[in-house]
C-alpha cells in the first residue's frame, strides 16, 4: 500500500511514522508513506493556502486550487482521496478494514475554519474520528494510518494478535493477565492456569461478553 499525506504540518508525522510498528512496518516495504506539504502547489510568494470566506464569518478556509492540484499530481486509477474533518462518517474497524485493502490512499488534512465546499467533490470519502473538533487533520491522519497499517497482513508477528481483538468479532477483548501469579494480593484467575483450553476459551468468551454487556451495549 502507498499513502500519500497532504498536510500544513509534515513535521507533526515523523514521532508516529519513524517508531515502532509503523517503522517496521514501512522497513518491511509493507507501506510506504510520503508526506506532502499543501504550500507545494501554490505559486504565490507568500505560498497562501487560504483566504477569506465568502460571506463574512470567522476565520479562513482551505482554498480550492492547491488541494485540486495535489490531487491531479497524487492521484492515479486506484486512488482513493480521504479528507479528515469532523463533519465525515465516524472512523471504525469496519472502515479500516476496507481501507486496508487499498492499494494508494490519499489523505487530506484541514486546517483553520475548514475546506472550501467544492474540495469535497474531490473526495471518495470524508472521515471524522469523533464527535469533538482538533485543531487540524494532522492527529486524526495518524489515527487512520495507524489503524489502517497495522492490519495490511505480515505487518503484525502473531497472526493472533488481530484475530481475537477488540471490534474484530463486535466484541470488546477478553481481560489478559501474564506473571506474576498473584500481585499485591491480586490474583490471575485460576482458569488460565489450569492448562485446560476447551475451559480457559469458554472463559474468554464469556468474559468478552461480559465486558461488552457492561461497558459497550451498543456493540452488542
Ligand atoms: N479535524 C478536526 N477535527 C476532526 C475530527 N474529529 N475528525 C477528523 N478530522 C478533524
Amino acid at each position: 500500500m502507498h499513502i500519500d499525506v497532504v498536510t500544513l504540518f509534515p513535521d507533526m508525522f515523523a514521532g508516529i511514522l519513524g517508531d515502532s510498528i509503523l517503522k517496521r512496518a514501512q522497513e518491511k516495504k509493507k507501506v510506504t508513506i510520503d508526506l506532502r506539504n499543501l504550500r507545494d502547489w501554490t505559486h504565490d510568494k507568500r505560498r497562501t493556502v487560504d483566504d477569506k470566506p465568502f460571506g463574512g464569518g470567522p476565520g479562513m478556509v482551505i482554498k480550492p486550487e492547491p488541494v485540486y492540484e495535489a490531487c491531479d499530481d497524487l492521484c492515479k486509477k486506484n486512488t482513493r482521496v480521504i479528507l479528515l474533518t469532523p463533519q465525515g462518517e465516524k472512523f471504525n474497524q469496519r472502515i479500516a478494514r476496507q481501507l486496508s485493502r487499498m492499494r494508494h490512499i490519499v489523505l487530506i488534512c484541514g486546517h483553520y475554519e475548514g475546506f472550501d465546499e467544492r474540495i469535497r467533490e474531490l473526495a471518495d470519502r470524508e472521515i471524522s474520528i469523533g464527535d469533538y473538533v482538533l485543531t487540524g487533520g494532522e492527529i486524526p491522519a495518524m489515527v487512520v494510518i495507524d489503524t489502517v497499517v497495522r492490519l495490511i497482513p505480515g505487518v503484525l508477528g502473531e497472526k493472533d494478535s488481530l484475530v481475537n481483538e477488540s471490534f474484530t468479532t463486535s466484541l470488546l477483548e477478553y481481560p489478559h493477565y501474564t506473571r506474576p501469579r498473584v500481585f499485591r494480593g491480586k490474583k490471575v484467575p485460576e482458569v488460565l492456569l489450569s492448562g485446560n483450553h476447551e475451559q480457559i476459551e469458554q472463559w474468554r468468551a464469556d468474559q468478552a461478553l461480559k465486558k461488552t454487556k457492561k461497558r459497550r451495549r451498543d456493540l452488542l
